[in-house]
């Protein structure tokens, strides 16, 4: 069974940190051989920007060869369920475009976000562990319930930020902000995960308890905590929150009770815009950094003025994505010893 990139948590600590350190070094030098010859399939079940962009360089700029696919838009849409009888709008099934697309890449990647009707079908992220299970070369997971690439590229900036590879004991803070749409929870599941994983002390704000995250990554969150060293708390309290924080990570999600009736969780979440990242509640930190992975609608999620502050480094982080991408995929490839 090939190794997969499909959640940070699959890897070792170590792993992580020599796969950033990997990072760091195609920073500093672009271009390279070490995918020479191959190719990678880059699957878009949704739109993006950042992700596509830098899988697509990243891959030229080590000698690869990147072939985007949209399902559905430019190649066929694909039918997951097993058994089915396909009498529907799908045109073949997953079985036959792993196992085909793997007969020609070395590498495919997946971007698959939740449907945003019912949480406990979305949560066991069929697309990703569907390609996981019938590809036969590595699978790299570009976004679904969890974004690891951007975890990589977000330790990466505070890393880079910090001067130090060792995050332990900083104070971290994942706060939810308003959006006037629900979205998903991936970046959130994966914020709370790597920073647990690399020992921070880190506080999960939101506005009640309707808006905690999906067990299993509560459940992460608090392990990883233990076995880091680290912390892990809940708070509302959006003062005692930002006091004293080195890091401030802004992500918008949508409340998993509601999940699916959207409209009915709408005015909860239009009573808290106030969690806005702006400069008062910025100056409460421990002159804190802060981030988020983009896109951000200005002046709902933070202010032009915390995005325009030095202390912003999301377009760092936003960068970091190609050299992050880099190392998983040359991991992927040619370094078996990264576990
Ligand atoms: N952060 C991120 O994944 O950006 P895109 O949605 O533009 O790829």
């Amino acid at each position: 069974m090939p190794r997969h990139f499909l959640n940070t948590q699959d890897w070792s600590v170590d792993g992580l940190q020599q796969m950033l350190a990997s990072a760091s070094a195609f920073k500093a030098n672009a271009l390279g051989d070490q995918l020479k010859g191959r190719s990678i399939a880059l699957l878009f079940f949704n739109p993006s920007m950042r992700t596509r962009t830098s899988f697509e360089l990243g891959a030229f700029q080590l000698g690869a060869h990147a072939v985007v696919l949209q399902p559905g838009k430019d190649a066929w849409p694909i039918e997951f369920e097993l058994g089915t009888c396909m009498d529907g709008d799908t045109e073949e099934h997953i079985i036959e475009v792993a196992k085909v697309l793997s007969s020609y890449v070395d590498i495919i990647a997946v971007r698959a976000f939740p449907k945003f009707q019912d949480w406990q079908s979305d949560r066991q992220d069929k697309v990703l562990n569907a390609f996981a299970r019938y590809a036969t070369v590595p699978v790299i997971n570009m976004e679904t319930i969890t974004h690891p690439c951007q975890e990589m590229a977000h330790i990466l900036a505070l890393q880079e930020h910090f001067k130090t590879r060792d995050l332990r004991g900083k104070k971290y803070v994942l706060t939810w902000t308003y959006h006037p749409k629900a979205l998903n929870t991936a970046v959130a599941n994966s914020a709370l995960t790597i920073a647990t994983r690399m020992g921070m002390d880190v506080t999960l704000l939101c506005p009640n308890a309707e808006y905690l995250l999906d067990e299993r990554y509560m459940g992460w969150a608090e392990q990883n905590a233990a076995d880091s060293g680290g912390g892990f708390k809940v708070s509302h309290d959006i003062a005692a929150s930002y006091s004293g924080a080195d890091v401030v990570y802004a992500k918008s999600w949508g409340a998993l009770p509601y999940f699916g009736r959207w409209q009915d969780e709408q005015p909860m979440r239009d009573e808290n815009k106030h969690f806005i990242v702006d400069e008062a509640k910025m100056a409460l930190t421990n002159n804190g950094v802060f981030s988020h992975c983009l896109p951000l609608r200005r002046n709902i999620k933070a202010t032009d003025a915390v995005m325009d502050s030095p202390n912003c480094i999301a377009i760092a982080e936003a960068e970091n994505r190609l050299h992050v991408q880099k190392a998983i995929m040359d991991t992927l490839i040619n370094r078996p010893e990264i576990s």
